[in-house]
């Protein structure tokens, strides 16, 4: 039986584009092309848009096991998602994932006993082609793993390997070992995969890349009994049109810059944010011109850093440890609260309620630039705050 999460889930999927009682700014919404595509790319991003909204139902080829019925349903508004939408990576049978809901006739995974679990809120979706167009060597030069010049952080690369399956002319899938960057620990480096494992593990859906159904090892009711849809569920031209989608999608354009703003970024910079929190980064050569040669300002360095054991999931994804992990872009926080019906859930699990809390649990490599955070009087700390928070 659908719970009355699903429904509600449901709901938001179909609610989402109302959001607004009047017409926003270009700049105010998260779900906006970047400027300068060609029509083609844009009737691929509309269409990759609806892709993106749509809701599976078992019909369809929902489950057996799955976690929401369409991308949107996690991703509001394609911004972060909310503690309802967090998803438990674990380790054990049943792992990586825990697929909590089933359609009717399979069963849904449990938490075995004990294991090592790590909540992840979903992350904004906007913006990812820019991350993507960032060359490696890019972000490598800001990588200082044995901390060489002593300031007591360390970015560090999550190396990864992509599966076979992604096409070695993805970005990201070239051989060898790849910089993952996204997901929270930087555990993914193409936005295929990503994509690909979204519809197989949090949809219950296969395609051509993965047609083999993601299924309970915890039971042994066969779940072709449940899920009689035939496989591969989605063409490779679906995979490819939300890929054409997220990777055109633009971050939220940030605030007017006011004399206080001004001051809350020189006191960024000079208590230490910026040194994980790098302003801007330049894109290389992509296959989409306007993703090219641009600065990106999405205040990461898109590295791995030890946060503290207040912030571990003392869970390793990849070659990224339990206390570590990437700094995550500070864009499109000044609409934040605006999809989220005023709320605001920040960092890696959604814990923290406002901005200012997010700084506070910093911990590890962050303390120094926490504490001298806190240590700032209130008109600077308000600065910051009002800073960050037009980005
Ligand atoms: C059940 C909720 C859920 C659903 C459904 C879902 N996602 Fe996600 N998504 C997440 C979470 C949680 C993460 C972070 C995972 C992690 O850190 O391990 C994520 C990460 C991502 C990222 C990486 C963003 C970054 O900058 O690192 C992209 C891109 C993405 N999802 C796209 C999609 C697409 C496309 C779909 C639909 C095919 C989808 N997601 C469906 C929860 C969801
Ligand atoms: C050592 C690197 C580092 C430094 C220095 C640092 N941060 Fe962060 N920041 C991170 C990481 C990594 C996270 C994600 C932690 C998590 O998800 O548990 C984060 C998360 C955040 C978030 C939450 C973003 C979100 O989307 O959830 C904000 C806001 C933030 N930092 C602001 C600041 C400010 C302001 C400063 C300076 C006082 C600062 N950070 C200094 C690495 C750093």
């Amino acid at each position: 039986m659908p719970t009355p999460r699903f429904w509600a889930a449901l709901a938001v999927v179909t609610a989402c584009s109302d959001a607004f009682t009047s017409s926003p700014d270009p700049g105010d919404v998260l779900d906006g092309p970047i400027d300068g595509l060609t029509p083609d790319e844009l009737a691929a991003f509309v269409e990759g848009d609806r892709q993106f909204g749509r809701p599976f139902a078992p019909a369809d080829g929902l489950g057996p096991i799955f976690n929401n019925v369409s991308c949107a349903a996690c991703h509001s508004a394609d911004g972060r998602g909310r503690p309802e939408n967090v998803l438990f990576r674990f380790n054990g049978l049943g792992g990586p994932q825990l697929q909590d809901r089933a359609i009717p006739g399979a069963v849904p995974e449990i938490l075995p006993a004990g294991a090592a679990v790590s909540g992840r809120l979903p992350p904004p979706v906007f913006g990812v082609g820019l991350i993507e167009a960032i060359p490696e060597a890019t972000i490598l030069a800001l990588a200082d793993s044995l901390d060489a010049d002593g300031d007591g952080i360390s970015g560090r690369p999550n190396w990864v390997t992509p599966p076979p399956w992604v096409p070695s002319d993805e970005p990201g899938a070239e051989p060898g070992p790849r910089l993952g960057r996204f997901s929270r620990k930087g555990q993914v480096s193409t936005l295929l995969q990503q994509v690909t494992e979204a519809y197989h593990q949090d949809i219950g859906v296969t395609s051509d890349f993965l047609p083999v159904e993601n299924t309970n090892p915890q039971t042994s009711r066969a779940a072709e009994a449940a899920d009689r849809v035939p496989d591969p569920e989605i063409p490779a031209a679906t995979i490819r049109s939300v890929l054409a989608y997220i990777r055109t999608l633009a971050p939220p354009a940030p605030g007017a810059d006011t004399p206080e703003r001004q001051r809350g970024r020189v006191v960024f910079h000079s208590v230490g944010c910026a040194s994980c929190h790098v302003p801007v980064l330049m894109t290389g050569p992509s296959s989409i011109p306007a993703l090219a040669n641009r600065p990106v300002y999405l205040y990461s360095d898109l590295l791995l850093h030890d946060m503290g054991s207040g912030l571990a999931d003392d869970r390793p994804d990849g070659s990224a440890s339990g206390v570590e992990w990437k700094t995550p872009p500070l864009w499109g926080l000044r609409v934040m609260r605006d999809f989220l019906n005023g709320d605001a859930f920040l960092l890696h699990d959604g814990r923290a309620r406002s901005i200012e809390e997010a700084i506070l649990l910093h911990g590890g490599e962050a303390q120094g630039a926490r504490d001298r955070f806190a240590a700032l009087t209130p008109a600077d700390r308000t600065a910051v705050l009002d800073f960050i928070g037009s980005r």
